[in-house]
């Protein structure tokens, strides 16, 4: 396989968002002024679809101001309506902005104050209305506020009790008015609160088991949230995909253990991206059962690949256009070369010597129990524990392989 422009250039197929807050972000940060001037939304509409986008997402504040009258509200739906029917673009998720009006600086759903939890779920419900009507499956909830700084000022299983009963509230809300719409959770550690109710991937999976309707919520892990907690990425978004969960996916780049990045996918850890691509694209169930095939297996996620960075404050507009371009390309590049990772002999057989098929094939044989087990001599009075302890799994040329496909040096 080469790269070849065709499999580089972005089509709707590729399924490829945006969220209007990323590319629409004016650069404003703790220490500085905004470096871009505001962003029309329907300006943000014609240009990811130049640029082979299928799908723009929204907070309901991105798209109407805070507090805008609804005589203005419903003139600027109708604009971003005209918009989306002239392009074709899609609508895949909303999301509320829970987070920026300092009447959430204390939370929404979770805030200690009962007038504003009350407040922050009609808010939601509202946009729960709006995304029914432009057709959008999932709804996203990212709980930047809920949280605190001080272990005095907030009770934390009370907070997951008032978190629930927004959850079920939302999920009641959506059965009863017949919405195909489903709920994703965005866990993040930190940033903006000192620390954030359901902070992973495994504490959001966590709580979804305990919600009334859990089949309606799912998780919509960031590439960088993962990171900044020191977690690797591919293994929480396969443990999400494991319990069926991986709803939505919001990409971008992150360099280590620091504030949040937001960089351009692929921009951060390119072998976690590398892998994380090889799995959303090949890590579902195989294509072919002739083993010399590819060994590249069925995309295991087929929801939006969605962007949600922050162009850097040092750019203009054409470096904001440059980076939307970099993000689909980087993610066009990695599946590329995961394919060629995957189709390479050598590699499959460094994956054989690896072992890393046989972990697929249960432990125990079929019908067999402890009693067997405990009956097989083999298992273990005649098990050649030094032996086996000895033998080398060669994953470092496995991972160098990988290395070599990546960089385009095979
Ligand atoms: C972040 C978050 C947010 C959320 C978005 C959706 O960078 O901390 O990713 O961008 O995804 O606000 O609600
Ligand atoms: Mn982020
Ligand atoms: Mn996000």
């Amino acid at each position: 396989m080469s790269l070849t422009p065709t499999t580089l250039t972005p089509t709707k197929a590729d399924r490829f968002s945006f969220g209007l807050w990323t590319i629409g972000w004016q650069a404003r940060d703790q220490f500085g002024d905004a470096s871009r001037a505001p962003l029309d939304p329907i300006e943000a509409v014609h240009q990811l679809n130049e640029l082979g986008a299928y799908g723009i997402t929204f907070h309901d504040d991105d798209l109407v101001p805070f507090g805008a009258s609804t005589t203005d509200r419903d003139k600027q739906l109708a604009r971003f309506r005209q918009a989306l029917d002239e392009t074709g673009l899609i609508v895949p998720m909303v999301t509320t902005n829970l987070f920026t009006h300092p009447v959430f600086k204390d939370g929404g759903f979770t805030s200690n104050d009962r007038s504003i939890r009350r407040y922050a779920i009609r808010k939601v419900l509202r946009n729960i209305e709006l995304a029914a009507e432009l057709g959008a499956r999932t709804f996203v909830l990212w709980g930047g506020r809920e949280g605190s700084e001080y272990d005095t000022a907030k009770d934390v299983r009370a907070a997951l009790d008032r978190y629930r009963e927004a959850m079920n509230l939302l999920t009641q809300f959506v059965t009863d008015r017949g919405y195909d719409l489903r709920f994703a959770l965005e866990p993040k550690p930190n940033e903006p609160r000192g620390d954030i109710l359901l902070p992973t991937v495994g504490s959001a999976l966590a709580f979804i088991s305990s919600l009334d309707q859990p089949e309606l919520v799912g998780v919509n892990p960031e590439v960088g949230h993962e990171q900044m907690a020191g977690l690797n990425f591919v293994h929480s978004v396969a443990q999400a995909l494991w319990h069926g969960k991986l709803f939505h996916i919001d990409l971008n780049g992150q360099r280590s253990i620091k504030f949040d990045q937001d960089l351009v996918f692929g921009h951060g850890d390119l072998l976690n991206a590398f892998g994380l691509v090889d799995l959303l694209e090949f890590g579902g169930a195989p294509t072919s059962e002739d083993p010399s095939d590819s060994g590249a297996g069925s995309p295991a996620y087929t929801g939006p690949r969605h962007f949600d960075y922050k162009p850097s404050r040092t750019e203009d507009y054409d470096g904001v256009w440059d980076s939307v371009r970099a993000n689909m390309r980087s993610y066009l590049i990695l599946k590329e070369r995961a394919a060629a990772f995957r189709s390479d002999p050598e590699v499959r057989q460094a994956l054989a010597h690896a072992k890393v098929n046989e972990l697929s094939r249960p432990t125990l044989d079929e019908g067999e129990g402890y009693p067997e087990l405990l009956a097989d001599a083999s298992s273990f009075e005649e098990f050649d524990a030094g032996a086996a302890g000895e033998r080398g799994y060669g994953f470092v040329r496995l991972n160098q392989l990988a290395l070599e496909h990546l960089t385009g040096a095979r």
